[in-house]
C-alpha cells in the first residue's frame, strides 16, 4: 500500500442521485466500441479510433492493469434507473509523492448534455479528496472542447495556463489548456 495515497485494494463503487460509478467489465466493450469509433468524440478527447470491437479486450485489461499497478482508476458510468453504462470516467495518478492525478470522462453521443458527465464527475472528484487522499486533479483539455471545460468550470476547476500544441504529442498539434482543482478547505 502506498504511503502517499489510500489506493483501494477493489475499485469501489460510487453512488450518486443521478449516475453510480462501477467497475469495468466486459458488457461494457460494446458501448466502449460505439464511442470509441465516434470520431468526433475521440479527436475531442485525443484518442484513436479502434479497428474493431475486439480491441475493448486490451482496452480493459489495459485499465485493470493500470489499476493493479495503482497507477489509475477507470469506472463505468451507469445513470440511475439504466443497467447499462453510458461511458467512463477515470484517474491517472501522475505524481504519487505530489498526490496529483489526471481527470478524464467521455460520455456516449446519445447521452450529451443531460448532467451525467458533470455528476460523474462530481462523484470521483469527491472520492479523490475524501477517500483517495488526493491534493489536487488537474485536467488537459482542448482549448476548442467546450463542453468539457463547461463541465470542470461547474466543478470549480481553474484555468492554470496555456498548453501550447506542438508540446502536446498525445493531443496532436492543438492548443490546449491545463485546469487544476486543489482539495478543498475543510469547512
Ligand atoms: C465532455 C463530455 C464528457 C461532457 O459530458 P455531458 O454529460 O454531456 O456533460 P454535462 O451534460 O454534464 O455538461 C455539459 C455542459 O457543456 C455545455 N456544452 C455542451 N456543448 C457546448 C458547446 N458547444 N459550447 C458551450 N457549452 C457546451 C452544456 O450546455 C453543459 O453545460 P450547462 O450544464 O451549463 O448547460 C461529453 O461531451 C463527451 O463525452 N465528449 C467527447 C469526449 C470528450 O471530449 N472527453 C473529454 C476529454 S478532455
Amino acid at each position: 500500500m502506498s504511503k502517499f495515497l489510500n489506493f483501494p485494494n477493489a475499485i469501489p463503487k460510487l453512488l450518486g442521485e443521478v449516475v453510480y460509478l462501477r467497475e469495468l467489465s466486459e458488457e461494457d466493450i460494446p458501448a466502449w466500441f460505439e464511442r470509441a469509433s465516434d470520431h468526433e468524440s475521440a479527436d475531442l478527447a485525443g484518442d484513436s479510433i479502434p479497428e474493431s470491437a475486439e480491441m475493448g479486450f486490451s482496452w480493459l485489461q489495459r485499465h485493470r492493469e493500470q489499476f493493479r499497478r495503482q497507477t489509475g482508476i477507470r469506472w463505468a458510468i451507469v445513470p440511475q434507473g439504466l443497467a447499462a453504462s453510458v461511458g467512463t470516467i477515470g484517474l491517472t495518478i501522475t505524481s504519487t509523492e505530489e498526490r496529483i492525478a489526471e481527470i478524464g470522462f467521455v460520455i456516449g453521443r446519445a447521452y450529451w448534455g443531460k448532467g451525467l458527465g458533470t455528476a460523474a464527475a462530481q462523484l470521483v472528484t469527491h472520492y479523490a479528496f475524501h477517500t483517495l487522499g488526493l491534493a489536487e486533479i488537474q485536467a488537459e483539455v482542448l482549448q476548442r472542447n467546450l463542453a468539457s471545460r463547461r463541465v470542470l468550470e461547474k466543478l470549480g476547476f481553474q484555468l492554470e495556463r496555456d498548453l501550447p500544441g506542438d508540446s502536446q504529442a498525445e493531443m496532436g498539434s492543438e492548443d490546449c489548456y491545463l485546469y487544476v482543482l486543489p482539495k478543498p478547505p475543510p469547512r
